[in-house]
């Protein structure tokens, strides 16, 4: 099979973590992809401009010099954000998105938005700008059944938000459901969605397959076959509403492995790789370069890369664990194989 060249992609959703968890994963990213939407999901949450630029340096300071990747920052949307931190970030060139963590639905939400009317001047602001909204699409809750957090918040908060606010361009993050990409295809322009390669290559059987799988463990949470299809059917399609966003989101192997494991996978070290596994998959090859490299860009108002990366079909096994600071990190697929490999990187003639 011949190589499979495309331009260089960028990952629109992604946790960098920070001190020395950012310093283990960070390289994985930057070799893949010429740029990364960075989560703010910090502990403490990265909410103004100021803590995005701050955050921005570590980020640089984590890689290797003359990579060329460049980390695109995001606010972490709370009650108290003030619609002038919208001017600022706006002014920054580096902040071109702002996150939407409904209280309690994830990771280090708590901080997050508990009355989306309170936020609305904000969103208003965001709307003027062109500044891009990133859904973390589930009600919280315990009154609603996991499996059934996405559609509840497509159907309660997000399709009202998405009428209220005609001009405000959304992402909904991450999506695991048949619903949300029936609800995407028939949204208004402006509202478009990231999906993970977990998301295209497992449904939830993969959560208790021999038994417990916690490294399968991540918000929202896998769902049944016929999400997956749909999800598969949508990224390979050729519709731009629909681009690359892993959510690799990497935890310490002692927070994974516990009675009471985080949410999260990591898949920054194959990302791309795992991406041509589903579309292989779905015999679509020929729509990864748009999918991966030009869709996202194209929404976020930036140009594709000139630069290629070559991907060839040869398997190689990924590694037990990390090195994760004083811990250990567990990758996807740990001890077992991947068909694709990243080849070179190089310029378009
Ligand atoms: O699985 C997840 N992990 N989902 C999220 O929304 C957050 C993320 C994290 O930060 O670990
Ligand atoms: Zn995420």
């Amino acid at each position: 099979m011949s190589p499979l060249i495309i331009p260089r992609p960028d990952d629109w959703h992604v946790h960098l973590r920070d001190g020395a968890a950012l310093a283990a994963v960070a390289e994985f990213t930057a070799r893949r992809f010429g740029r990364a939407i960075v989560m703010p999901n910090l502990k403490p949450a990265v909410t103004t401009t100021e803590l995005a630029l701050a955050y921005r340096d570590r980020v640089l300071a984590a890689l290797a010099p003359g990579g060329g990747f460049e980390p695109l920052m995001t606010l972490y949307l709370t009650e108290r954000t003030a619609p002038q931190e919208i001017d600022r970030a706006a002014a920054s060139g580096c902040v071109h998105a702002v996150k939407l963590y409904p209280a309690g639905a994830t990771t280090h939400s708590d901080a997050g938005v508990r009355d989306l009317e309170r936020v609305l001047p904000v969103l208003e602001r965001m709307q003027e700008r062109g500044m891009p909204l990133l859904v973390h699409g589930e009600t919280p809750g315990a009154g609603i059944d996991p499996f059934d957090r996405e559609a509840h918040f497509i159907d309660r908060t997000l399709a009202p938000l998405v009428r209220r606010l005609p001009g405000l361009k959304i992402v909904l993050e991450h999506i695991t459901t048949r619903h949300a990409v029936e609800f995407l295809r028939a949204a208004r322009p402006g509202v478009a969605a990231t999906i993970t390669p977990q998301h295209l290559l497992h449904n939830r059987g993969a959560l208790f397959a021999g038994g417990l799988r916690p490294h399968f463990y991540c918000l929202p949470i896998l769902k049944r076959e016929e999400d997956r299809l749909a999800l598969v059917e949508a990224a390979t399609s050729g519709d731009p509403r629909f681009f690359l966003g892993t959510d690799s989101a990497p935890h310490a192997r002692s927070a994974k492995e516990s009675s009471c494991g985080c949410a999260g996978m990591f898949t920054a070290h194959a990302a791309v790789e795992l991406y041509a596994e589903a579309f292989e998959d779905a015999g679509r090859l020929e729509r990864l370069a748009d999918f991966a490299g030009r869709f996202g860009a194209q929404f976020y108002g930036l140009a594709p890369h000139r630069e290629t990366i070559t991907l060839v079909r040869r398997p190689w096994t990924v590694p037990d664990s990390y090195g994760f600071g004083e811990d250990a990190l567990v990758p996807y697929r740990a001890g077992e194989t991947i068909r694709w490999s990243i080849e070179a990187t190089g310029s378009v003639p």
